[in-house]
C-alpha cells in the first residue's frame, strides 16, 4: 500500500471514531435522501465507503463509471468486489455515439494535447455518464477527502451540487490517508493492486502514473497539467 502504516492505538481509535460517524451519516442519508447513489471509483476511499454501506445493508445504490480506459487492475478489483460483497455492480459506460464522434474529431489520445481536450475527453467518458447515473436521485455520495489535493481544501461533508441539481455528501471529507488505510487493513477490505505500486489515486490508465513518496496524492493524475486544473469535471463548482 502507499502509506507507511504503523497501526498504533491513536490511529486505531481515530479510525474507529470516524467510521462510526460515517456509518451514522450514511444511515441518515439513506433515510432522508432516498433515492441516493454512491459513485464508486474503486479507489481506496471508495472501498471504505463500499464496506460501510454493504456492511450496514443501507439502501444506497452503488454505481461505477467505466470510462473504457481504466487500468486492468481496476477491472480486476470490480470483479473481486462483486465476489467479496455479493454485489451486482451497476456500471455506466460512455454513450457510443458521443465517444465515436469525439475520437473521430480529435484523435484517440487527444487528451494529452491540451487541458481543453483533456476535459472534453473526461466529459464524454465520465461527466455525461454521471449525469445519467444521477438522474432522479435526491443525493449522491463520493469518497473525496479534503487532504487529497490543492483543489479539495476545505471540502465540506455536505454541499448542494448546483451543476447536477442535487445534494452531495463527502462522508470521508475529514479522513486522513492513514485512517483510510487503517480501515482497509483492519477490515480486510479488497483494494486496487496499483495502490501497492505507488498509485495513491487512480483514474484512467493513460492519465494516471505512480508518484514518488512525499508527493501530493493526486500528483500522478494528469501529471503533465498544473495542479489547479486537475479535476475531471465530476466535482467542479459552478462559478
Ligand atoms: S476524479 O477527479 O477522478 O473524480 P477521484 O479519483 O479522486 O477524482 O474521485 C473522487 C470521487 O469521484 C470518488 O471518490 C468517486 O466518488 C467519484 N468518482 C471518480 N471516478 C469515478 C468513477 N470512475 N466511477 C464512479 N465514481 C467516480
Amino acid at each position: 500500500m502507499t502509506v507507511n502504516l504503523a497501526l498504533d492505538d491513536a490511529l486505531i481509535a481515530s479510525t474507529a471514531d470516524k467510521a462510526a460517524k460515517a456509518k451514522t451519516l450514511l444511515a441518515e442519508i439513506a433515510r432522508d435522501f432516498s433515492p441516493v447513489a454512491f459513485a464508486n471509483s474503486l479507489g481506496a476511499e471508495d472501498m471504505v465507503l463500499t464496506d460501510l454501506i454493504v456492511g450496514e445493508k443501507l439502501a444506497i445504490e452503488i454505481f461505477s463509471l467505466d470510462t473504457g480506459r481504466l487500468p486492468a487492475e481496476t477491472y480486476d478489483l470490480m470483479a473481486r468486489v462483486q465476489e467479496h460483497y455479493g454485489l451486482k455492480l451497476k456500471v455506466f459506460t460512455p454513450r457510443h455515439d458521443l465517444l465515436e464522434a469525439w475520437v473521430r474529431e480529435h484523435g484517440i489520445n487527444a487528451f494529452y494535447d491540451s487541458v481543453e481536450l483533456r476535459k472534453g475527453c473526461c466529459h464524454v467518458r465520465k461527466v455525461e455518464p454521471l449525469q445519467r447515473a444521477l438522474a432522479g436521485r435526491k443525493a449522491w455520495i463520493t469518497g473525496m477527502r479534503a487532504q487529497q489535493s490543492a483543489t479539495r481544501g476545505g471540502l465540506p461533508v455536505r454541499v448542494f451540487d448546483e451543476g447536477n441539481g442535487l445534494e452531495k455528501f463527502n462522508p470521508l471529507a475529514d479522513w486522513s490517508e492513514k485512517e483510510v488505510w487503517a480501515y482497509i487493513r483492519q477490515h480486510g477490505v479488497p483494494y486496487n493492486a496499483l495502490h501497492d505500486r505507488f498509485y495513491p489515486s487512480i483514474g484512467c490508465a493513460p492519465c494516471t502514473r505512480a508518484v514518488t513518496p512525499g508527493e501530493d496524492v493526486r500528483s500522478g493524475r494528469w501529471w503533465w497539467e498544473n495542479p489547479e486544473t486537475k479535476e475531471c469535471g465530476l466535482h467542479v463548482k459552478r462559478a
